[in-house]
């Protein structure tokens, strides 16, 4: 028998996406909100006995979207669902994994615990913030990597780049995971964040002198680790056309501006999370629905996903 996927409201276009790739009927649910704010959710499907997938990216707003993930598993337990997964093309708060100043709770910890109530089998993840993450969680986790999906359009849009730049520290083992694919050098920058939207550039480990450079992020949320990355290359004698891959396009506040005044000659990124409208930039959105396809039938089969994890 087929697997069930519902979707949340946080990114119908991809679960449609899925579901259209896989060829199985997107669930049929209702969520709607009282006016006083709280959600209702009704799952319109017989869900008893089946292998149920809940899409759902934890984007903003993370915690209304994370809340109707649960009103969804909370209504498959109750109906019987056998095996509960829940995918999260972006999970959100993961970037807060420890305390950086005294005082600060550990967001990433919360979210873990708060996913824990949800009573899910196994958590499809991509390109999470870090690799670490995953220790923060009990369930069954399967972190999937968007860099082949990315890489590969790179090159389908014949893109070559000279040089793999992380933007930062922490970006460092994704620069290895795409210089691998593209048989590419590695450089890193050197990051200080000042605040949530401000970053400053310190200095750049690695050659980039006169090579074009693919600069790549797990995500992308005010821009400005991107712009600031873009003047620090060029101002230490890049090439000029700056391409970009990032998995998550959250696009938050002044994003789209920055990334306009950065003069991008391409930018790559996923449709893990939804946009009202998209900005007008060199934009190129690869759709993780193959990808998440696959996955959800190799899980359904209990088949290895060789070749789809972060981990391969
Ligand atoms: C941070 O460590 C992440 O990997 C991204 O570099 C960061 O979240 C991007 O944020 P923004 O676009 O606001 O600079």
């Amino acid at each position: 028998m087929e697997f069930l996927l519902f979707s949340g409201t946080a990114n119908p276009a991809l679960a449609a996406a899925i579901a259209d790739k896989v060829g199985v009927p997107l669930g049929h649910s209702e969520i709607h909100a009282f006016p006083d704010g709280e959600l209702e959710v009704t799952v319109r499907e017989d869900v008893r006995g089946r292998d149920v997938y809940l899409l759902q990216p934890t984007s903003g707003p993370v915690e209304r979207h994370t809340f109707e993930l649960l009103l969804l598993a909370d209504a498959c337990r109750r109906g019987g669902a056998q095996r509960l997964t829940a995918v999260l093309p972006y999970l959100g708060y993961a970037r807060q994994d420890r305390r950086t100043a005294p005082g600060e709770a550990v967001g990433a910890r919360v979210m873990a615990d708060v996913l824990a109530t949800g009573g899910f089998h196994r958590l499809v993840v991509v390109d999470v913030h870090s690799a670490a993450l995953e220790g923060f969680f009990a369930i069954p986790f399967e972190p999937l990597s968007a860099v082949p999906v990315l890489t590969r359009a790179v090159l389908d849009a014949g893109v070559r780049p000279g040089v793999v730049v992380a933007p930062d520290l922490g970006a460092a083992k994704l620069a290895e995971h795409y210089a691998r694919l593209l048989g590419l050098p590695v450089a890193i920058i050197r990051k200080i964040r000042v605040s949530g939207a401000d970053v400053r550039m310190r200095e750049i480990s690695g050659q980039i002198r006169g090579l074009a450079p693919l600069i790549v992020d797990d995500m992308i949320s005010t821009g400005g680790t991107i712009a600031a990355a873009a003047t620090a290359l060029r101002e230490a004698g890049s090439g000029s056309e700056i391409v970009v891959a990032a998995t998550h396009a959250l696009f938050a506040g002044p994003a789209a501006e920055r990334l306009e005044q950065a003069s991008l000659a391409r930018l790559f990124v996923t449709d893990s999370v939804a946009w009202e409208r998209a900005p007008a930039l060199p934009l190129e959105r690869v759709s993780l629905a193959p990808l998440l396809g696959q996955v959800l039938t190799g899980l359904h089969e209990n088949q290895p996903l060789n070749g789809f994890s972060s981990t391969d």
